[in-house]
């Protein structure tokens, strides 16, 4: 069956919009309305005025849009897909740890739960953690969860030393060896390193540019450099290839690399075929109680509102 031209009238048909992250495999990137980072992708869902999102993405990401649109259908084409780093931090153990630091300002990253978001005060993308821990007066004490990676580079780049991290991270992102990046700059000395802010802090330390997965394409785009290191999921490649065909991108390898784990598992869940499915039957839908859901909303449009 022709998935993408099947998927194209099903979306006519129903008023459905497919919202894809970067780290789809290309196929599904192709068949998207609307590609991004995580923070792109949340503005796109609370504005689309269709009545169906389809979420090419990890269920976070589906819960998100959701959470901004409550009236709409929003399908998850395997609802298996989740993310580890959203899994480092279940929300009973993050409310005990919550309750340990009493008037501290709560930042969580959306690569978490719903439940987490509700315990929320403001969350924030790799896009503008910056922006937002900034928007906390210098004095107020913080908590930052769940990535212990981004919340140490957030430390060293604000300067700010009142913000307790919680101790989570990304499976794909740790498994990136400093050692194989630094052999592949003897090879391609004239490379850039880009990288996301959930690598560890070494490789952080060496990149000449640390942004989210939206900030790595731009500066590929507008930077005259030609071969470029790039220490993210290599889902990301499909993006810059397309935009930059004269210029040569090389995934970072992993500590192992025999595991394939620059590839994020669930992201590569999302298939053409599960689209088609999921739009024909319109199932799996994300469902979230309505308290839940409101207390996670008001950390979201906190974080939009800057
Ligand atoms: P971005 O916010 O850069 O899209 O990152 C999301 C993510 O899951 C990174 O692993
Ligand atoms: Fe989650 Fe890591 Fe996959 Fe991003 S790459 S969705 S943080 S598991």
């Amino acid at each position: 069956m022709d998935y993408a031209a099947e998927i194209a009238k099903l979306k006519k048909e129903k008023n459905a919009v497919i919202l894809a992250h970067y780290y789809t495999v290309p196929d599904v990137q192709e068949a998207a309305d609307f590609i991004g980072d995580s923070l792109a992708l949340s503005e796109m869902a609370a504005a689309t005025a269709a009545e169906i999102i389809v979420f090419a993405g990890v269920h976070f990401m589906a819960e998100t849009a959701k959470v901004l649109s409550p009236g709409k259908k929003v399908l998850i084409p395997d609802p298996e897909a989740g993310c580890s780093l959203a899994e480092s931090c279940p929300a009973e153990e993050f409310a005990k740890f919550k309750a340990r630091y009493p008037g501290h300002t709560v930042v969580s990253y959306v690569n978490t739960t719903v439940d987490v978001k509700a315990l929320t005060d403001i969350c924030c993308t790799s896009s503008n953690a910056v922006r937002v821990i900034e928007s906390i007066p210098p004095d107020q004490p913080v908590i930052f969860a769940p990535d212990r990676n981004l919340g140490n580079y957030l430390k060293s780049l604000t300067g700010r030393q009142n913000m307790v991290i919680w101790d989570g991270a990304c499976h794909v992102h740790e498994e990136f060896s400093l050692e194989r990046i630094l052999d592949l700059k003897k090879e391609y000395p004239e490379a850039k390193v880009l990288a996301h802010p959930e690598c560890k802090a070494p490789i952080l330390l060496i990149a000449d540019f640390v942004g989210s997965t939206a900030a790595l394409l731009k500066y590929t785009e507008e930077d005259p450099s030609h071969t470029y290191i790039v220490v993210t999921e290599s889902g990301i490649l499909h993006q810059m290839k397309k935009n930059n065909p004269r210029k040569t991108f090389i995934p970072a390898p992993p500590i192992d690399s025999t595991c394939g784990c620059n590839d994020c598992v669930y992201m590569k869940m999302v298939t053409l075929e599960k689209i088609y499915t999921c739009l024909l039957t319109e199932t799996p839908q994300v469902v979230i109680d309505e308290q839940t859901r409101q207390k996670a909303q008001g950390s979201i449009l906190n974080m939009l509102k800057l």
